[in-house]
């Protein structure tokens, strides 16, 4: 089987004043399409420059980086982002929904870059947070709805553009267990429709639904499984 998003020796140093640090020191794997990994590790391990790597938001040092046939090191910037507007879906911890606007035009936001017409936009972000059980609160700001609520918009926004790829980046890090437990049904469920699915997370109950879990330390990859 041909991989998805294939690592090879990438290496990602920062440098701050004098000292320069590894975030990710030669890392090689492989993600096949339709898997759910998660990435697991201690706290400044690597994980989200490796999330950040994978998803295009970010340039490694050295070594190579296949997403779906593009090699991600060597594409120029404005390419890089048409990619990602295309093909994948981030989620993040903090949401990062645009506050003064509604729920549905956050998830309408990814969508500028489509071709689409406004109302096909409507039409597609009300389809999206109607997936995710939001069909009720279109017109709600994210400070009207609940920490759980907020993470379901992000992940309709993540689904608007019909990504390939979703990278969640410890989506259930600032929701309960209940809601966390929600939040990841649905990011499964999104999986088993096919979207290859990368979850970020320090909670081994939720790494253990995973396919596989690549455990990062100190920027280097322990593979294990799931
Ligand atoms: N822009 C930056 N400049 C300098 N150092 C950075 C920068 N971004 C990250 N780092 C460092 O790189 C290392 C890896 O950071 P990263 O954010 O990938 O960790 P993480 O595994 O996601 O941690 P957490 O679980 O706390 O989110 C950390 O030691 C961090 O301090
Ligand atoms: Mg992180």
């Amino acid at each position: 089987m041909n991989s998805l998003i294939e690592l090879r020796n990438v290496t990602k140093t920062y440098h701050l004043g004098d000292e320069t640090l590894k975030a990710l020191d030669n890392v090689s794997f492989t993600v096949n399409p339709g898997e759910f990994i998660a990435i697991t590790g201690p706290s400044g391990s690597g994980k989200s420059t490796l999330a950040n790597i994978i998803g295009g938001l970010d340039h490694p040092d050295s070594g190579s980086v296949v997403v779906d046939g593009n090699e991600l090191a060597h594409t120029r910037d404005n390419k890089l982002s048409n990619y990602r507007n295309h093909n994948i879906g981030f989620v993040f911890q903090s949401f990062n929904l645009q506050g003064t606007n509604t729920a549905l035009e956050n998830v309408m936001l990814p969508l500028v870059f489509s071709h689409m017409k406004n109302k096909e936009r409507k039409i597609r972000a009300e389809e999206c947070l109607k997936a995710v059980g939001l069909a009720d609160r279109l017109m709600h700001k994210p400070s009207q709805l609940s920490g759980g609520q907020r993470q379901r918009v992000a992940i309709a926004r993540a689904l608007a553009v019909n990504p390939k790829i979703i990278i969640a980046d410890e989506p259930t890090g600032n929701l309960d267990s209940a809601r966390g437990g929600e939040i990841m049904k649905l990011l499964s469920g999104l999986n088993k429709q096919g979207i290859t699915l990368l979850v970020i997370t320090h909670d081994m109950n939720i790494a253990r639904t995973a396919h596989r879990i690549v455990d990062i330390r100190d920027g280097k990859i322990m593979e294990r499984r799931g």
